[in-house]
């Protein structure tokens, strides 16, 4: 059984990659879609009109993912977090963000597998996310670590500013973060994780995985500091807003993967440690 099941998650990755790769080259072949129409009409959010933010009640299930609160908070997902379908996340991710399928499907599949459910009969709580490890995992750049704050669903507010106030960028819109911004902001989270909690853990799958979410930042939020102000710090899309990625096709891993690659190559632990360590006066 455990090995048909492992058979089935290594082919599925493998199709889920192929098409991933089609609907790249789909959108280099394609024009963008148009600036105001990119949420697709008839789902929430289409014309920059999304239903109204409503911050969560005692009680509500939130998890350690900005854009799946975001969701619930607009009433897209349901607004208590609660008996959501896997089956209903990725159309209503996609639409939302301008992700692909490819993507969203990859995501969902994993929380389908390290919660061991069912994609077509199976619904989750938000905080069933936050299983360690799974894929929430130590040195966020929004959350304290597990060990150090067990509930997720709350953004711990000071890394969230201290992130937001080192965006050395500027475009039409204001101050915006850039890719190097976040290599410095991961590297000091990673060092400071790892001094301040004795259960850190931090692997090389989920080291890209935080590369990942954090080159969101930079693709569907366009590194602009007042969007990502509103998404990070209260889960709220911003009024008018659009996915800043444009492509026909959503954004893919394939058109991600060499941001990917770059923060998590500019982000060196070792050099920031020993910088620290030039830097304390000595006793
Ligand atoms: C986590 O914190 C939120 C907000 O403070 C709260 O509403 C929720 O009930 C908490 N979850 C658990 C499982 O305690
Ligand atoms: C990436 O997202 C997961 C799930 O929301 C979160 O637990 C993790 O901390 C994020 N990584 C970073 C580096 O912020």
């Amino acid at each position: 059984m455990f090995l048909v099941t492992f058979f089935s998650t290594v082919v599925q990755t493998i199709y889920l990659f192929i098409w991933d790769f089609f609907l790249a080259l789909i959108n280099l072949l394609t024009f963008k879609r148009w600036r105001g129409h990119v949420t697709p009409r008839g789902t929430p959010g289409a014309g920059g009109k999304w239903p109204a933010y409503v911050a969560p009640r005692a009680g509500d299930s939130r998890s350690a993912c900005p854009a799946l609160n975001a969701l619930a908070n607009h009433g897209i997902l349901p607004h208590d977090g609660k008996n959501i379908r896997f089956n209903e996340l990725p159309g209503k991710v996609d639409a939302a963000f301008n992700t692909a399928p490819s993507v969203s499907m990859f995501v969902t599949n994993l929380a389908v597998a390290m919660l061991k459910k069912n994609y077509k009969r199976d619904s989750f709580d938000l905080a069933d996310l936050d299983l360690h490890n799974g894929i929430e995992h130590d040195a966020s750049l929004t959350r304290e670590d597990t060990a150090l704050v067990p509930n997720q669903s709350e953004p711990h507010l000071p890394f969230v500013k201290a992130l937001l106030a080192s965006a050395s960028g500027r475009n039409r819109h204001g101050k915006a973060l850039k890719r190097k911004d976040i290599s410095i902001f991961s590297t000091k989270r990673r060092v400071d994780s790892r001094a301040a909690n004795s259960a850190f853990s931090l692997d090389f799958f989920h080291k890209l995985i935080g590369s990942l979410n954090a080159s969101f930042f930079l693709t569907i939020l366009g590194g602009r500091v007042d969007d990502l102000q509103s998404i990070l710090i209260e889960e709220r899309i911003p009024e008018g807003w659009e996915s800043r990625v444009r492509s026909r096709r959503g954004l893919t891993f394939t058109g991600s993967i060499f941001k990917v690659l770059r923060i998590e190559g500019g982000i060196d632990e070792k050099r920031y440690s020993a910088k620290l360590a030039a830097a304390r006066p000595s006793a």
